[in-house]
């Protein structure tokens, strides 16, 4: 996929641009505060349909009441033209090639792979951070993945608000836990299939990444008892077997304590929990594994490479990783990364360089 030309107005501290970027690597850089990572941000935003960062309606740049965003982009030889009107009072619309998207987001169609510093909390972070990971960053791929997602998390609401109030033993509950075993086990599947194409991936960039050194293992752990079969019907009679097993803990804790959403994720370097054990070094080159495997994995779904952005993580990489993950974009992935500092021997491998001061953006070379 390529960005052919991206247009953003009154969008955070841009007033108006119109960028036709490379189509190969794109370094931007500039001083703290000037925009770059908000560049990114309405890249991604033109491509999936929301931001990686708060609400929608904080991208309006604060001197107006509107925002927009248009992009061209070049997907298996096709254009396609994206939209996207944000408003103070009433959201935000989006529109592919003229018609409105009702549905809000875009994913489906879009490869892109945000590299960000905070990513290193996929590690070592708290569960929902994991889970979050798993949903959007490769749930993206499986579109049906995302709308059971979205219909699980309703469920779950609906089932704590009853459990909240007490209504355990009432008729109307036996419902909510139909739909509930019944999205639980989709979202599970679904789950524990991406997982299996994409963790080969992911093992495989951690070797070549380490020259063979090293092994990693990143594990699904559910709060139902799963094999790795990914038959529903099969998970379902496992939810209603863990649903009578914690009802008096539910009842006693008022909430929905199994299921998707409160499942985890492990990585273990050698044998050892990643959590406890790597080096920040290992954990760098653990998320560098996982975005390459993101990008294999786009690749072998739809055919194309994704667009990869990288904010103000290349330089945090050591030499050797910095080396891998520039031979890796080289020539067929149209890459943004940013950085504050001179590039010195890096600089060899960008097609064009970028200068943002103040949200003005210019090519210096
Ligand atoms: N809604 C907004 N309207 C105007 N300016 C904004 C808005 N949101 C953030 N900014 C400004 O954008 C700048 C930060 O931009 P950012 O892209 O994060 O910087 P960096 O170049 O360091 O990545 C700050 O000066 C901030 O005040
Ligand atoms: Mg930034």
């Amino acid at each position: 996929m390529i960005l052919k030309s991206i247009n953003i107005n009154k969008f955070r501290n841009y007033n108006t641009l119109h960028w036709e970027p490379h189509p190969g690597i794109n370094f931007i850089t500039g001083f703290n505060a000037q925009g770059k990572t908000n560049l990114l941000e309405a890249i991604f935003f033109s491509g999936l349909g929301y931001s990686f960062r708060k609400k929608a309606s904080d991208v309006i740049n604060w001197q107006s009441r509107n925002a927009s965003i248009k992009a061209i982009y070049q997907l298996n030889n096709f254009d396609m033209d994206i939209s996207i009107h944000i408003n103070q009072d009433n959201g935000k619309k989006l529109f592919i090639n003229g018609s409105e998207e009702k549905r809000k987001f875009l994913p489906g169609h879009f490869g892109i792979v945000l590299f960000k510093p905070d990513d290193l909390q996929i590690i070592n972070g708290p569960p929902s951070v994991k889970r979050d990971f798993i949903d959007h960053d490769i749930g993206i791929i499986e579109p049906l993945y995302l709308r059971n997602l979205i219909q699980y998390r309703r469920v779950v609401e609906q089932r704590n608000n009853l459990l909240r109030t007490g209504e355990r033993h009432n008729d109307s509950f036996q419902i909510w836990d139909e739909s509930f075993y019944q999205y639980g086990a989709k979202v599970l599947a679904g789950r524990i299939k991406l997982l299996k194409k994409y963790i080969p991936l992911v093992r495989k960039t951690y070797a070549g990444i380490t020259g063979g050194l090293e092994e990693l293992e990143m594990k699904y752990l559910s709060t139902l008892k799963i094999t790795d079969k990914t038959d529903v019907e099969q998970i379902i009679l496992e939810f209603m077997s863990e649903g009578k097993t914690r009802q008096r803990e539910e009842i006693y804790k008022k909430q929905t304590t199994f299921g998707p959403h409160r499942d985890d994720v492990i990585f273990l370097v050698n044998n050892k929990d990643a959590r406890y054990y790597a080096s920040q070094g290992q954990i760098r080159s653990i998320v560098l594994a996982l975005k390459t495997a993101q990008i294999n994995l786009f690749y072998n779904e739809n055919g194309e490479y994704p667009i990869l952005l990288l904010d103000d993580v290349l330089m945090e990489l050591d030499e050797q990783r910095q080396q891998y993950l520039l031979k890796l974009i080289s020539n067929h992935i149209q890459s943004f990364i940013t950085t504050t500092t001179p590039m010195g021997k890096i600089s060899k491998y960008a097609d064009r360089v970028y200068l943002i001061n103040n949200g003005i953006l210019r090519e210096v070379i």
